[in-house]
């Protein structure tokens, strides 16, 4: 009986110790080579939960030449975001434990690399520069307040909990081919929202500048973007909510 019970607990334990796999893409500008795959132990047993708590590991006890963003950990920087298993994730909200035993990780598709999984945004943060995200009021100098009624500002929901991870945009086909001159869901998402905002004053401007074949009309409703949200968010529902008020306003 006494060897039965320590036979459970060991078989218990066991699992606890369980290795995990990571195979990460790596590639460095300063190595002449062709990109390649480095694949890492990881004990769960004394790591964190999530993939980044898995990389930061690496980086600390394994390999300190791996590169990769990260922040806050906790899904509200956007840094992190990296394609885990064939999805683009955010590494610090995807579990170690549901996944695979050996876990396939990339940097974001379609976007230049600078190192590992460090991916080139520059274009990504132009584009976002390029729609003002910002609020647009004739500046008054009597009035120290914009008010907003309950109902508009809750018109801003879904939207305004953006990160800019760009999950969403590199995971488009139209994006991958046409990023030069499409916008992109994450950033027409950010439009939507300054559109709609019912203090701005520059409405009819913000959808002149949207009302352009590659700039908007790239989106082919492919939805890839709402399905990859980390946040829950719905970005080819605004692109929609765009068109519509383009026709209706
Ligand atoms: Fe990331 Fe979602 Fe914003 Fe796209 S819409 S950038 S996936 S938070
Ligand atoms: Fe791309 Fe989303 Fe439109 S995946 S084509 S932006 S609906
Ligand atoms: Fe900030 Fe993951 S580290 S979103």
């Amino acid at each position: 009986m006494f060897l039965q019970k320590s036979n459970v607990l060991n078989i218990k334990s066991s699992k606890t110790y369980l290795n995990k796999f990571l195979k990460i893409y790596r590639w460095n500008p300063y190595f002449q080579n062709k990109p390649w795959f480095a694949i890492y132990p990881i004990e769960l047993q004394t790591c964190g939960p999530m993939v980044l708590d898995a990389l930061i590991q690496i980086k600390n006890t394994q390999d300190s030449t791996l590169a990769f963003r990260r922040s806050c950990r906790e899904g509200i920087c956007g840094s992190c975001a990296m394609n885990i298993d064939g999805i683009n994730r955010l590494a610090c909200l995807q579990p170690l434990k549901n996944a695979k035993k050996s876990i396939i990780i990339y940097p974001l598709p379609h976007m230049y690399v600078i190192k590992d999984l460090v991916s080139d945004l520059t274009n990504f943060y132009s584009q976002y520069k390029s729609i003002k995200p910002w609020l647009n009021v004739k500046v008054t100098f009597d009035k120290k307040e914009y008010f907003q009624s309950k109902v508009d500002r809750l018109k801003l929901n879904g939207l305004y909990e953006c990160i800019l991870c760009a999950c969403c945009s590199s995971s488009c086909p139209s994006y991958w081919w046409n990023q030069d001159k499409y916008l992109g869901p994450a950033v027409l998402l950010q439009a939507y929202r300054w559109i709609i905002d019912s203090r701005d004053n520059n409405t009819k401007q913000r959808l002149d500048f949207l009302n352009h074949k590659m700039r908007l009309f790239r989106c082919h409703t492919i939805m890839n973007c709402s399905k990859v949200c980390p946040k829950g968010l719905n970005p080819g529902k605004a692109i929609s909510l765009i068109k519509y008020k383009l026709l209706n306003f």
